[in-house]
């Protein structure tokens, strides 16, 4: 199973996600590929943002070495399912993946939490470590369902 997941910068969410469900794929035993990139290029080639990198560490994940890399159409074929925080990477990532757009393959992370739903993850680019906290549990939680459902 490759599990790609998108946000905006590839700075905040998404490494997050990826460091928890790869460690959480892991301990489970599971020979999972789990990455992560953004439909931006900003911030190509830096780190993980240090609040993500703080609470991923929190928690035991280091996301430390994770570089930022933007989405690109081939994601589309070498992932099995890719997963958006919110409704603008979602039309970003169609914009990016256009006719290798597969809808069966995209869904927003947050529906395995609440199924259908298209809630969102809130993006703590602005806020402080408390916001970070917050995405994490709802990271958490989300990539939980994902092993429950998918596995
Ligand atoms: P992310 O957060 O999409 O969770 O990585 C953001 C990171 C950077 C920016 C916006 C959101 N930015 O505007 O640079």
């Amino acid at each position: 199973m490759k599990v790609l997941m998108v946000c905006l910068g590839n700075i905040c969410r998404s490494p997050l996600a990826e460091g928890i469900l790869q460690a959480r794929a892991n301990a489970a035993g599971l020979d999972w590929q789990v990455d992560s990139a953004g439909t931006a290029n900003y911030h190509v080639g830096e780190t993980p943002h240090k609040l993500s990198i703080k609470v991923a560490g929190e928690h035991g994940i280091d996301i430390s070495k994770k570089r930022v890399r933007q989405l690109n159409k081939l994601d589309f074929t070498l992932f099995d399912k890719i997963y958006v925080m919110d409704k603008e990477n979602y039309n970003g990532a169609k914009r990016i993946a256009g006719d290798s757009w597969d809808v069966s393959k995209i869904d927003y992370l947050l529906n395995e939490t609440y199924l259908g739903e298209n809630r969102e993850v809130p993006d703590p680019w602005y806020g402080g470590y408390e916001n970070f906290k917050e995405v994490y549990a709802l990271l958490y939680e989300a990539c939980g369902r994902i092993l429950e459902n998918k596995s």
